[in-house]
């Protein structure tokens, strides 16, 4: 004990990175449980700018090691690469990295698939990141999927490729008219990354354990967030795995018991990328202030996100599903421009008043959101790190927040940057 479970509370890019990053700085273990390099996790720090897609956030923090646990799915080149350019920066993880021998495989066909299976979509495409996760958990559940451990065997993996391929190959020629992949070319690759990443796939799991047990600190990274889960998200536009709470320990098999803390880390008002019901989404002048000013582009895909209002429904789902033991808010500082804000504190549908999502998608495109507008401050929050100088709006908006998504907020956040935190409640002292 503890573990730390970082959770997004929205549809990703919440500043996930950023609280990682700073909490990191006193853990044991900072494991990514879940997704792939679809995530675009953004640290600043006084190292410089990163943005992480698959290594965990905490490769800055010394003594920290980072476990990219069985839930993920890791594209083996997009590794090598994020690893070769750390060192570039001067952060060496050699020594610090782990990868679960359980993890499954993004191969070079679940990328191919995944775009033909976008562009073939039409108007109904999901909006996905391109990288081949859709596929890749998808042959995870169909059984036909290739391991970190697999590509340590090499002999092993020519016997499973010749068992797998074929099934792949008859989609690629017959749905999609492109040219089947070979088992020698997918050896070659796998020989590659036997070399270069094979000293870092590990048993993870009891790994993780045994530092629980010996009472140390692991951060769980979560990735994507609550409203892109494949259960509880906005299904179809969805991702195709579990980052909510469950996720985080089917995602590493850490046991419940060590979880003493689960984080929702929230924006202070909505964004999304991709396609998909969003029901406070801005289409006028102060969406597009909002997208200037906090700029808000993809950090994997570079896309424009969609803005909106905060959505208290959503937020109060959200805690419901994961039981937040504390909620995070990021980017406040984003709202120091605008005069009146509002917040959904309902949702209206025909002639019902909702005070929870519909499990439907066509039924969610229909509600319209009932607001409460709020009061502008007048004196900026950015950079501020103590709760006594924030301004009394900005309490209120805070204050109102809180009660919307029914936990405390136990910290505030108000610029990229670590020392930009206004710790409310010291969290990792118990
Ligand atoms: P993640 O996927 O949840 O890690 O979030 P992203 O890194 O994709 O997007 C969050 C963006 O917000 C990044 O550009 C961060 O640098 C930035 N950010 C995080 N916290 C704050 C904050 O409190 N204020 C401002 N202005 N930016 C922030
Ligand atoms: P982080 O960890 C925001 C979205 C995509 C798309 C949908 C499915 O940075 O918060 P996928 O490629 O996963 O099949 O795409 O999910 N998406 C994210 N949106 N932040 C993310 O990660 C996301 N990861 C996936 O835009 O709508
Ligand atoms: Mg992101």
């Amino acid at each position: 004990m503890p573990a730390y479970a970082i959770l997004g509370a929205q549809w990703g890019d919440e500043g996930k990175g950023k609280i990682i990053d700073y909490l990191s700085q006193r853990a044991n273990i900072v494991a990514r449980f879940s997704g792939g390099n679809n995530a675009g996790h953004t640290v600043i720090n006084d190292m410089g700018d990163f943005s992480l897609h698959l290594v965990p956030c905490g490769v800055f923090s010394k003594s920290v090691t980072n476990v990219i646990g069985n839930g993920v799915v890791v594209d083996p080149d997009v590794l090598i690469e994020e690893m070769q350019a750390l060192e570039k920066a001067g952060i060496d993880i050699s020594q610090s990295l782990m990868v679960s021998e359980r993890a499954h495989l993004i191969m070079p066909y679940h990328v191919m698939l995944d775009t033909l299976a976008e562009n073939r979509r039409g108007k109904q495409a999901i909006g996905t990141t391109g990288k081949g996760i859709g596929p890749a958990y998808s042959d995870k559940t169909l059984r036909t999927g290739i391991r970190a451990a697999d590509i340590l065997d090499l002999e092993n993996l020519k016997v499973r490729l010749e068992s797998v391929l074929p099934y792949t190959n008859a989609i690629l020629e017959k749905i999609y008219a492109v040219e089947p992949v070979t088992t020698e070319s997918i050896l070659e690759k796998a020989a590659d990354w036997k070399n270069r990443l094979g000293s870092y796939i590990k048993p993870v799991g009891r790994y993780v354990n045994d530092v629980l047990d010996d009472d140390g600190t692991v951060v769980l990274e979560g990735a994507q967030g609550i409203l892109l889960d494949l259960d509880h998200g906005t299904y179809p536009f969805v991702t195709s795995s579990s980052p909510t709470i469950g996720g985080a320990i089917t995602g590493l098999a850490i046991q419940p018991r060590h979880i003493t803390s689960v984080l929702g880390i929230f924006k202070a008002y909505n964004t999304r990328v991709g396609s998909g019901p969003f029901p406070t989404e801005l289409f006028d002048d102060v969406g597009e202030s909002i997208r200037t000013v906090a700029r808000e582009f993809g950090t994997t895909t570079g896309r424009p996100r969609r803005i909106g209002w905060f959505d208290g429904v959503l937020a109060r789902y959200s805690n419901r599903v994961n039981g937040y033991t504390s909620a995070v808010v990021t980017r406040l500082d984003v709202l120091d421009h605008i005069d009146s804000i509002k917040v959904c504190v309902g949702y209206k549908l025909g002639t019902d008043i909702l005070d929870e999502p519909p499990g439907g998608v066509a039924a969610l495109e229909k509600c319209s959101p009932i607001y409460e507008t709020l009061e502008g401050w007048d004196i900026p929050t950015a950079g501020i790190s103590d709760l006594s100088n924030l301004p009394t709006n900005a309490r209120v908006y805070i204050d109102r927040l809180e009660n919307l998504i029914g936990c405390p907020i136990d910290i505030i956040s108000t610029g990229p940057h670590r020392d930009q935190t206004i710790m409310v409640k010291d969290i990792l002292t118990p």
